[in-house]
């Protein structure tokens, strides 16, 4: 597919906007990753914590009206399990009615919620029996997305279960960079099933109770694509370290929820409880492709050494940028699933919003070429919206179209938030960037 030449109109109600997520913004939760953050030495960049975050619990209302007032309409999410359940089968009133009344502006406003039920965070009480790998966690991740779908179900369409079951999984158990800290395969591999199994259950509890309440819940997860190419294509072992990686991390669970089944290699192939039909469509996190040379030295990673493609251009967390690669996930997400598809995450980490306008221009033109070529895509949420807290990197990694003054909490626009606010009110995604904005852009980055 070509470089586009004119610009392009995004399809008829197509969503647009932007994600977020309760522990990244909002401040003052008490969960297990505000306890890994207290940790001496601290485990994040900069020692950063939440403690704050960007104050958005209480700035909720100003913060969606400042979305809608740029022209989007559509606004990611997530309910912070910690806050609604503080301890086990003890539910907040306060807590459910925030995240309703959460809902009630963004409707006033015009903004279409997107509810995410889990986006990485898990309520102490669970984390200390187990957190994912617990056999009773599908049980008790349904009684809260019940509970959830009970208050919002009536108001709320689009759902996600679980963001990115598979980065937790080899972050938390593989990697060891976000809590509980293992580095162990037999845990990443009890992590996925655990997954599996909360989504499933977390499915069917949202589908039941929405339903109850006259609601019509479309309930997805958010699938992070990011293939793992060999560094060498002609390269057997690169091939061969590459291909499992690839498979796990991008095709197990989504194969699964479609089978029904506990795949291989983490299950047998059984079958698992509300797994069938537990996909209405397929929330879509992409922000690059990595590459994966054979590595003798690292049989814990199954001799995979993963890396960012050095032949293209990189943002400030390194990673490459790859409309490119937005393109062919959107294809073969779409050619694998056949199910619609909602972009629910995609940006760039960018110092000094040198990036961000090109990044958006070209991977909405991804987008449209993935349209073009067949794929049902109904929207595009950009992450983010304001700077925020990014995991174990705190506050030392900038994805927002706003930055905010860590002092005064005050949001300022970036350059590139106006190019964002112009697409969304005219659905037209222009060719390539205005050079104002690009100035000093990819190339320049490219050059590191
Ligand atoms: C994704 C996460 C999101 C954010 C972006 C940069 O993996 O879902 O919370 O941190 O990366």
């Amino acid at each position: 597919m070509g470089e586009a030449v004119t610009s392009r109109r995004l399809p008829p109600d197509f969503l647009i906007g932007c994600a977020t997520a309760a522990h990244q913004v909002e401040g003052g939760i008490d969960n297990d990753w505000s306890a890994f953050e207290r940790q001496v030495p601290s485990p994040i960049a900069a020692g950063g914590r939440t403690t704050r975050a960007i104050d958005h619990h209480s700035r909720y209302r100003e913060d969606l009206a400042q979305l809608a007032a740029a022209a989007q309409n559509a606004h990611r999410f997530s309910i912070e399990w910690a806050r609604v359940e503080p301890s086990p089968g003890v539910f907040d009133r306060a807590a459910l009615d925030h995240y309703g009344d959460v809902v009630r502006v963004c409707r006033d406003v015009g903004l279409e919620p997107v509810v995410t039920l889990q986006h990485f965070t898990l309520p102490r009480w669970l984390a200390e029996r187990g957190g994912i790998r617990a056999p009773d966690a599908p049980a008790l991740f349904a009684r809260y997305a019940a509970l959830c779908a009970d208050v919002i179900g009536a108001q709320v369409r689009w759902w996600v279960t679980i963001n990115e079951p598979a980065v937790l999984a080899v972050q938390g158990y593989l990697d060891g960079q976000w809590p509980p800290a293992q580095q162990s395969l037999t845990q990443m591999f009890q992590a996925f099933g655990g997954l599996l199994r909360m989504h499933a259950a977390g499915a069917l509890a949202v589908h039941r109770t929405a339903t109850q309440r006259g609601g019509e819940a479309l309930v997805s997860v958010a699938h992070h694509e990011r293939r793992q190419r060999p560094l060498r294509d002609s390269n057997l072992l690169d091939r061969a370290a590459a291909a499992f990686p690839d498979f796990l991390f991008n095709r197990w669970f989504l194969r699964s929820c479609l089978s029904g089944r506990m795949l291989p290699p983490v299950g047998l192939g059984e079958r698992v409880a509300g797994l069938d039909g537990s996909l209405d469509y397929l929330g879509v996190n992409y922000y690059t492709e990595d590459v994966i040379s054979f590595d003798p030295a690292l049989p814990g990673m199954l001799f995979a050494h993963r890396d960012n493609d050095p032949a293209l251009p990189h943002s400030s967390f390194e990673w490459a940028i790859n409309p490119a690669g937005l393109r062919r996930a959107l294809l073969a997400l779409w050619h694998e699933t056949r199910l619609p598809l909602l972009i629910t995450e995609n940006g760039v980490a960018d110092e000094h919003d040198e990036l961000r306008a090109a990044y958006v221009v070209d991977h909405l033109n991804a987008v449209l070429d993935a349209v073009d070529a067949g794929a049902d895509v109904r929207g595009y949420l950009h992450w983010t919206a304001w700077d925020n807290f990014e995991w174990a990197e705190g506050y030392t990694k900038k994805f927002g179209f706003w930055s905010v003054d860590r002092e005064t909490m005050a949001r300022h626009p970036k350059p590139s938030s106006a190019l964002y606010e112009e697409i969304c009110r005219s659905g037209v995604v222009p060719a390539r960037a205005p050079d104002w904005l690009t100035a000093s852009t990819i190339e320049r980055a490219g050059a590191r």
